[in-house]
């Protein structure tokens, strides 16, 4: 085997969205909010969570989602040589959601990789199937990015900036290695983490050093320092960009389509002006969805598949940017 020239193909994709549809509106039964804050603000009108007495976790979704994928690849689940599942809401603290959904997908000793990347997993979820693939340790390898935001929100005026934002869904994409000599699959990937800034977005529980007090003061609610996150990723996501692309040996006008995270509207609106991407050319869906973290950039790029924006040879520009900090670009030419 000549691993030079294997090449990760996407063979294909799948998403399943929770089912509660929550329109803006209904948040202001819990909180002081409006329809028109979110939509100015964010850009979005609606997420979906899941039923609140559902008893439905990241790896319940991200089967649903896997069985399309796997299904439009052709694959049955005993194929699959790797699965690695993102998610910054597990099922459980321990294990890794992976681990559930490999015995959910009714596999025995599949191994099974969870990634705490957040906004950026499938960024790193991308590179690390890619180098797998090329080093030949693992041929099918199943991506899976699901996120149950829902029932962690804090559903009072006190959580309101973070509540709003998150919906809950899943996004599967089934990955391949191919031998060719041809220049596609993952042409290039920067990936980044600044762990300085870790306290500007996180969940400070459950973790290894619980104190009493922490308990007391709630501190399993999501801290957002939303205004510094925002400029931070207007700054830093052309940067990867430029990153990506030098790297590639390409310029912005060789890219058909940019996927990036679903964070906010006008974060994707100012990174598209900054860099003068014309319209038409950045994928945006968070209006329907809020951010899914983790599932929201294969869900984007499960429906761009759909609607015949990314084809055969088209090449595909990757971004996001999110708790960590983690950020990234991944270059990707279908074949
Ligand atoms: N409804 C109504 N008013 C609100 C709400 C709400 N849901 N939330 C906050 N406000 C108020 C604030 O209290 C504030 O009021 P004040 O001016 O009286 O103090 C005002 O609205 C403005 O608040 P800001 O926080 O400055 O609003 P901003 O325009 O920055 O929007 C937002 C907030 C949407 C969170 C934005 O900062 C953002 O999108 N940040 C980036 C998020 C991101 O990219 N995260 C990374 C990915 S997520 C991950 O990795 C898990």
């Amino acid at each position: 085997m000549d691993y030079y020239n294997r090449k990760m193909l996407l063979k294909s994709t799948g998403r399943y969205i929770a089912p509660w549809l929550v329109k803006n509106d209904d948040l202001a039964q819990w909180m002081d909010t409006s329809d028109e804050w979110i939509r100015q603000r964010t850009g979005i009108e609606q997420r979906y969570w899941v039923p609140e007495d559902g008893d439905i976790g990241a790896s319940d979704l991200g089967l649903e989602a896997s069985k399309i994928a796997l299904e439009r690849a052709g694959w049955t689940p005993e194929d699959i040589d790797l699965i690695i599942f993102g998610t910054l809401s597990p099922d459980m603290h321990f294990p890794g959601s992976g681990c559930l959904l490999q015995h959910k997908l009714g596999l025995d000793t599949t191994p099974a990789l969870d990634i705490r990347q957040q906004c950026s997993a499938f960024l790193y979820g991308l590179t690390t199937a890619d180098a797998f693939i090329r080093s030949g340790h693992a041929n099918r390898i199943l991506f899976v990015g699901a996120e149950v935001h829902s029932p962690a929100l804090v559903k009072a005026d006190r959580g309101r900036d973070v509540t709003v934002i998150f919906g809950d869904g899943a996004g599967a994409a089934c990955l391949e290695g191919v031998e060719t000599d041809e220049p596609v699959g993952v042409i290039s990937s920067v990936l980044h983490s600044q762990g300085e800034f870790a306290r500007s977005l996180m969940m400070p529980l459950p973790a290894s050093r619980i104190t009493e007090e922490d308990v007391r003061e709630g501190r399993h609610d999501a801290y957002m320092d939303g205004r510094n996150i925002f400029k931070t990723a207007v700054r830093k996501l052309p940067e990867v960009a430029n990153e990506a692309l030098e790297k590639a040996g390409l310029s912005i006008d060789d890219i058909d389509i940019i996927i990036p995270h679903q964070a906010n509207l006008r974060i994707n609106q100012a990174v598209q002006k900054s860099m003068n991407i014309p319209d038409g050319k950045m994928y945006n869906n968070i209006h329907r969805y809020g951010n899914m973290t983790a599932a929201s950039i294969p869900v984007a790029l499960d429906e761009a598949i759909e609607e015949k924006l990314v084809d055969k040879g088209s090449t595909v520009l990757f971004l996001g940017l999110g708790a960590g900090l983690t950020w990234g670009g991944v270059i990707y030419r279908h074949f």
